[in-house]
């Protein structure tokens, strides 16, 4: 028998447990073990839940029982997690977690103290949802040298936009709506400003790179800008808007990352991606494209993701699993120095302006939209485009990049 604690007994915490109940007979062959859930660790008292009798309220009772071998962290955080997460390390016990922005923050001191611990860090659960693509990356695509990873790495924000690009609306209201059925959290920043993607993108860049991508360096904008009105100049060009993560090596030492919307054809085969779920679209040097598709959020998907970790550590009992990330930090490109193409609105009078600005572009109009226009610039520097906008000032509305 193979013991189990869970750090936390939230969404993705009862999910973890309901998971190992409800597919007990497949995970426990999977795992070539029977699995037991020993504790659940919270603060709160469950009274009348099943698993009751599991809880505990002293992380201590787990650290201190060596029949405790896995440990699910789906607490979330940087601070008693990350405490935690360190001592069950040290105590040899392998720690399965969900929580990005811990992975993202101490991704490679937490994999080397499993390593000295022969234990593990696995973390599937953190980018992508119940999608499989840490250990795709990790494990399956090892023939390859990975040149660049696109992906929709933000169910809320997908779901925003496609809510948006679906029914006419604002960010603001589809937000609201998004809160009262319970898409979006109450306090939606870290999802809305592109910060949970930039800490997936660094997670699959350092798996990409083999080493560390700094999530704090990452240039990062959200979707709380994008409009209405954008999606239908989007619409008349045949394109949709997307929040990318995306991230590109450009040698072994530098990487291009960042994350923001893009403006991208309906041919581009993450247009398709719509709602909450999420994809990445890998691009390696002998396999070409590959895309992973699915559930990039939700309590059971998320919940299926930690509890193949939990199968993987018992597979790899005593034995540490090869994982390539390393402490040492990647130099990230100025994207102010990237070229490429962008989409803006401006108010109808700068057309002329515009037009001599970016000249070599294309207008794009939309019936009944008589105040403004949108505009396809020609491919050029970003930090030209955003010099000459400043000139520009309140006469451009909007700004997007192509893809
Ligand atoms: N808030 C995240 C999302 C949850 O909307 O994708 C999954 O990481």
């Amino acid at each position: 028998m193979i013991n189990v604690a869970v750090l936390g007994y939230g969404t993705v915490g009862s999910g973890v447990v309901e998971v190992i109940e409800q597919n007990k007979a497949i995970v426990n062959k999977k795992s070539a073990a029977e699995l037991n859930v020993k504790y659940i660790l919270d603060l709160r008292e469950f009274p009348g839940d099943p698993y009751e009798d599991k809880i505990v309220h002293d992380v201590n009772v787990i650290l201190e029982d060596e029949e405790v071998s896995i440990v699910c962290e789906v607490m979330g955080g940087v601070g008693a997690a990350y405490q935690f997460t360190k001592q069950a390390l040290e105590k040899g016990k392998s720690v399965c977690t969900s929580n990005k922005e811990l992975v993202a923050k101490h991704g490679p001191e937490l994999l080397e103290l499993a390593k000295a611990n022969n234990c593990n860090y696995l973390f599937e659960a953190s980018v992508g949802g119940g999608i499989p693509i840490i250990r795709p990356l990790n494990a399956s695509l090892t023939a390859e040298k990975i040149e660049a990873i696109t992906g929709i790495l933000n169910g809320t924000t997908n779901y925003i936009l496609s809510k948006m690009e679906k029914e006419g609306a604002d960010f603001a209201e589809v937000l609201k709506e998004a809160q009262d059925k319970g898409y979006a959290e109450r306090n939606p920043e870290a999802d809305v400003e592109g910060h949970d993607a930039c800490r997936k993108i660094a997670i699959l860049s350092s798996l990409m790179m083999g080493k560390n991508v700094d999530s704090e360096k990452i240039v990062t904008e959200g979707i709380t800008k994008v409009t209405a009105a954008d999606f239908m100049y989007a619409k008349a060009a045949g394109c949709t808007i997307k929040l990318f993560g995306m991230s590109k090596a450009l040698s072994d030492d530098e990487v291009l990352a960042m994350v923001a919307p893009f403006m991208i054809s309906k041919e581009h085969p993450l247009a398709m991606v719509n709602d909450v779920f999420n994809a990445v679209f890998v691009t390696g040097n002998m396999l070409g494209d590959s895309m992973y598709y699915g559930r990039g959020a939700g309590k059971l998907p998320t919940a299926s993701a930690v509890v193949s970790d939990v199968v993987d550590c018992a597979r790899h009992q005593g034995k540490s699993i090869l994982c390539f990330w390393d402490k040492e930090e990647v130099k990230l490109a100025d994207v102010a120095e990237t070229e490429k193409a962008f989409y803006v609105r401006a108010t109808a009078d700068a057309k002329a302006e515009i037009e001599a600005a970016f000249p070599g572009g294309k207008v794009l109009t939309v019936e009944d939209r008589s105040k403004d226009f949108g505009y396809f610039t020609p491919v050029m520097k970003e930090k030209d485009f955003a010099a000459k906008c400043e000139k520009l000032g309140d006469k451009v509305l909007s700004k997007i990049r192509l893809a």
